[in-house]
């Protein structure tokens, strides 16, 4: 396949959108985490203004980063590999317009109903009812010129990368629909449809296979043409990209009930959850394992390819979170880590050291092919960016291990006669300077998605072709 023949052929101008969103929405919706993190230092910071309480600023920044950063990142390299892979253009120019429009409309409704304190208050589901609408027409639109592009495919098979972005579109759509199901009683307020323990099994069954479909198995497509692309090298294994494939999507679905541990949810369903967790550690490392032998022969390319090192490290993340997590769901574990930092640094070690690096990986990758150049402007910055990037995660994780380790210790400790040995209090004085630490870290990683969008700027007006490919041993 090469660039030029094949570009007339494409859709790029809604791949060039969504590339360019990405990097927006990246660093609007992690700025909003770098400040959620100093208000946890400096709480004064929220000025007494209720738009700009934690409360209300948390729900944002989990909606900018997982929905409008992540799934932008997702729309502009489903739709960039659909195509290449199936060597056609997109199923419909005007539906796909549709769905960057629509999504755009969506994430600003979220940017300005969050702040308001508008909620349903169900984590990563918490836009009210009219935007829940909106949501799953966008995405029913989405399903259609994706899976309508795999049906006009001129290939005859359906490359790895596809049965992955698929998975997560459809999943994402059913989890949306029945976990949305509401009962308006005013123009922005609604109640669930579900009431007590199975509503919270609902919002949690939506809540994990979120980070199952689109937080893993969504990226888990971006790795399975990105990581080839930029070493060079075929997927190490196609066997076992399909045998992974399968058992993720078959394991994922059970596993919601370990955000649930301890609660009112029957007995037998936290053990069933737990179960299909540890065993969730398999087909995890399937897919870490078959993006990191894909280098076997090419490793040298680590020492000097900056793209190459941050789609590596991503994987290493998600090998780590993969590990991290089905740990935390057997009970005894959860015990401890629940209620406190821990899952904080979970999550960002998936979110930043995965999500993320993969998606800036793969745009740097892609950014150049879609502005007509041989590269990005500076691959110097490219490497800036990832030292960057690796030092801000390694930063906000250990800090919130730390903390989190501290306090799930701290408020479990019990003097002889059975009273507490510290208040709450005394664990959130001593979670302070992790705290601190966090923000750190977290100016880091967005002062690095900054220099990406400074090397963007230049790559999209650089003069066409300017940028000639340059043997990436002279570079970095
Ligand atoms: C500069 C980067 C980032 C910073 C400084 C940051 C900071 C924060 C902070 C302070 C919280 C609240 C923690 C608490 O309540 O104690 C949080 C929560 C969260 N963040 Fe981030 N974040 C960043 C990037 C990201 C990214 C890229 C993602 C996803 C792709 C993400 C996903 C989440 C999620 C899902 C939560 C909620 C976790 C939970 O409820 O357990 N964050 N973040
Ligand atoms: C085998 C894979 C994984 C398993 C078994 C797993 C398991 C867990 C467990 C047990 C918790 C704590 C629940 C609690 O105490 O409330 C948790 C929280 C979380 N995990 Fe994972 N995890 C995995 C991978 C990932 C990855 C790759 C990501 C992100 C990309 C991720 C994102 C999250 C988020 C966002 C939460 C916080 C949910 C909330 O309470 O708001 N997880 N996970």
């Amino acid at each position: 396949m090469s660039h030029t023949s094949s570009h007339a052929d494409y859709n790029y101008t809604v791949v060039r959108q969504f590339a360019l969103v990405t990097v927006l929405w990246g660093i609007i919706g992690m700025a909003v985490g770098v400040f959620i993190a100093a208000q946890l230092v400096w709480p004064q910071l929220n000025f007494d203004t209720p738009w700009l309480t934690f409360s209300r600023l948390r729900p944002l920044h989990t909606n900018a980063v997982i929905f409008a950063f992540g799934t932008s990142a997702l729309f502009a390299t489903s739709y960039y590999v659909v195509q290449r892979t199936c060597q056609t253009r997109l199923f419909s120019d005007g539906l796909a317009a549709f769905t960057f429009w629509g999504w755009q409309a969506v994430l600003v409704a979220a940017a300005i109903s969050l702040p308001l304190g508008y909620t349903t208050s169900k984590e990563y589901a918490e836009l009210e009812w009219p935007i829940d609408i909106a949501i799953a027409v966008v995405w029913v639109a989405y399903a259609v010129v994706f899976f309508g592009t795999l049906v006009k495919r001129k290939t005859s098979h359906i490359y790895v990368a596809n049965w992955f972005f698929g998975a997560f579109i459809l999943t994402v759509a059913v989890l949306h629909i029945v976990n949305s199901a509401e009962v308006p009683v005013s123009a922005m307020k609604s109640y669930s449809m579900y009431a007590g323990a199975v509503d919270a099994m609902a919002q949690w069954w939506y809540g994990h296979n979120a980070v199952g479909f689109l937080l893993t198995a969504g990226f888990l497509g971006m790795m399975y043409y990105f990581v080839p692309k930029q070493a060079g090298r075929p997927v190490y294994s196609y066997r076992l990209s399909i045998v992974h494939f399968w058992a993720l999507i078959a394991t994922y679905i059970w596993a919601g009930p370990h955000h649930l541990h301890y609660t009112a949810l029957p007995d037998w369903t936290q053990s069933l959850g737990m179960v299909m967790s540890i065993i969730l550690f398999a087909p995890s490392w399937g897919g870490m394992i078959n993006g990191i032998m894909t280098l076997s022969g090419a490793w040298h390319k680590l020492r000097n390819d900056p793209i190459l090192r941050f789609l590596i490290v991503s994987l290493s993340f998600y090998g780590m979170s993969t590990f991290e997590g089905p740990m935390m769901a057997i009970k005894t574990v959860n015990a401890l880590s629940h209620y406190t930092d821990w899952t904080i640094g979970h999550v960002h070690s998936g979110a930043l050291g995965w999500v993320a690096m993969v998606s800036i990986g793969s745009l740097y990758h892609l950014i150049p092919v879609l502005f007509g150049q041989g590269r990005m402007y500076s691959t110097k910055l490219i490497n800036v960016h990832f030292w960057l990037a690796t030092i801000g995660v390694v930063l906000y994780i250990v800090a919130m291990w730390i903390s989190g380790v501290m306090q799930g210790l701290m408020w479990k400790a019990v003097n002889p006669d059975g009273t507490l040995v510290y208040s709450f209090v005394d664990g959130v004085v001593a979670s302070k300077p992790f705290y601190f630490m966090r923000f750190v870290g977290g100016c880091f990683f967005v002062v690095g998605m900054l220099v990406m969008a400074y090397n963007t700027w230049r790559t999209v007006f650089a003069p066409k072709g300017a940028l000639a490919p340059e043997p990436i041993e002279q570079v970095a």
